[in-house]
């Protein structure tokens, strides 16, 4: 499938009622009618979530062409202001935001607020939720983040995420003591623009490559090696440098402190196409949230993160200059960055042995009671059935690609159990738009788990945001060759 046809097809799919397009209601001919993006239901939603004497926070998003050292390498790129990350942004929970984006691209773009609840028509999905921003546009997202955490923004159109577009969005709680002296946010990527090909190329090889390799058993595209013993298929590519917070391990990110005192980590994953286990020499981490929610805190030595997921941990420094590895799973190469509490030289071999200890991923982790889904019966059922096609690079679900795909209707105030049936070789980090399920049996609150090859995954979740919601997996290039739906509400 080409970017053309993709394009053709969303165009398509945004004309036909089947998902509600961008109407006020659309009636599916099925005797159900779509709860579209501007509909009373989705105006209603954003009232209740209003608080009065909340702030409102303003912000200014600029997405352009950029020339950024990635750290003795300078790249083209495209990226929110001059850094990547882009802008660190920050309100407190039940504050207002308001976002303007000024788009300097030269093609369409849209932001995405990855992990938040927030009103259906600011959720940045072009055609989904919104028209694209176009060229020379602009656009102000204007919403309330209802629940505090860890999350972060990026655009929804095409793998631009894989440029340098992508920033973390930090909702403080006003409730919570802050039981940390400083607090650190971590930002991990897989990177190959500027360097002689762009995540658009990357992509059309993928596609157009993909006749003959197998890539639904085989779990690797270009370098089909790539695997794990925990994720199997590890990836679909191989990338020339992996970052932490915009840099390469030649001129890591340096952060400072003083011995014994205890960081906060806000971890976030917004590569493409590459898991990150993560951990600091010398030293163990306590794991108090993952996708913004609660978690009951359980230490370890490292942590696996896959794409859109965010781990927060908190951990006490020693005296001494420590790496903070984050190894690209299945891969080869890994991002780094250095934490320096003393004197003495950073380790020139960042090979650290708490990387082969102890490692926990999101559905190891067991939700705080607080939030802990109520107990309640499951009114609707829903597989998600995660398919690669054997013969191009062709990604499904329930068989389907998107845009060509069949949504999964829910009613509001219904219990929603969704099972993610993986029957590929690949691990698939599935993400849900405006809402934060929670993985059966107590596991945590997320938006985004990793569900590994041939292996089955139930969450369930409360139908109380109404709209249409995007539902893909978080490698960009599977989302982009088909391996998302939507979540419809009807009435
Ligand atoms: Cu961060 Cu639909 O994605
Ligand atoms: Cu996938």
């Amino acid at each position: 499938m080409t970017r053309r046809t993709f394009v053709r097809g969303i165009a398509v799919l945004a004309g036909a009622a089947a998902t509600g397009g961008l109407a006020a209601c659309t009636n599916s001919g099925s005797g159900q009618t779509s709860v579209g993006p501007r509909s009373a239901a989705v105006a209603e939603a954003e009232r209740a979530r209003r608080v009065a004497g909340r702030s409102t926070v303003t912000a200014r998003l600029t997405p352009r062409p950029v020339t950024f050292d990635l750290g003795g390498r300078t790249v083209e790129t495209w990226a929110y202001g001059d850094q990547v990350p882009g802008p660190l942004l920050r309100a407190t929970a039940g504050d207002l935001l308001k976002v303007t984006v000024d788009n300097q691209l030269p093609t369409d773009t849209s932001v995405h607020w990855h992990g938040l609840a927030l009103r259906n028509d600011m959720d940045g999905v072009p055609h989904i939720t919104q028209d694209p921003i176009a060229a020379a546009g602009s656009f102000t997202y204007e919403f309330v983040a209802p629940d505090p955490g860890t999350y972060f923004y990026h655009p929804h159109t095409g793998v631009q995420l894989d440029r340098g577009l992508y920033g973390v969005l930090v909702i403080d709680d006003p409730a919570e003591p802050g039981a940390y002296d400083d607090e650190w946010v971590v930002v991990l990527d897989d990177w190959v623009d500027g360097t002689g090909r762009t995540p658009d190329d990357v992509l059309a090889e993928l596609t157009s490559n993909g006749g003959g390799m197998d890539h639904g058993s085989m779990g690797g595209g270009m370098g089909g090696s790539m695997s794990s013993p925990l994720l199997g298929g590890a990836g679909d590519v191989d990338y020339p440098h992996y970052l932490v917070n915009g840099r390469t391990p030649d001129a890591p990110h340096q952060f400072t402190a003083r011995p014994g005192q205890r960081v906060r980590v806000r971890f976030v994953n917004a590569g493409t196409d590459t898991a990150f286990r993560v951990a600091v020499g010398g030293h163990r981490m306590t794991v108090t949230h993952s996708d913004g929610f609660p978690v009951t805190p359980v230490t370890t030595d490292a942590l696996l993160i896959g794409m859109g997921e965010r781990v927060d941990v908190t951990l006490t420094l020693d005296d001494g200059v420590f790496p903070l590895v984050a190894s690209a799973e299945g891969k080869r190469g890994q991002g780094r960055a250095l934490i320096r509490t003393g004197g003495g030289v950073s380790p020139a071999d960042a090979t650290i042995s708490e990387l082969s200890r102890q490692v926990l991923l999101g559905t190891d982790l067991i939700a705080a009671e607080a939030v802990l889904l109520p107990d309640g019966d499951v009114d609707r059922r829903h597989d998600v059935a995660l398919g690669g096609s054997m013969s191009r690079y062709r990604w499904t679900i329930n068989g389907r690609a998107f845009p060509d795909s069949r949504p999964l209707p829910v009613r509001s105030g219904e219990r929603v159990r969704l099972r993610f049936i993986n029957q590929t070789m690949m691990f698939h980090p599935m993400h849900l738009h405006g809402h934060t399920f929670g993985l059966v049996d107590g596991g945590a609150r997320k938006d985004t788990v990793i569900v590994r090859p041939m292996e089955s995954l139930e969450v369930d979740l409360d139908a109380d945001n109404p709209g249409q919601w995007a539902l893909h997996c978080h490698n960009i290039l599977h989302a982009e060759a088909g391996m998302m739906t939507t979540l419809s509400y009807r009435t």
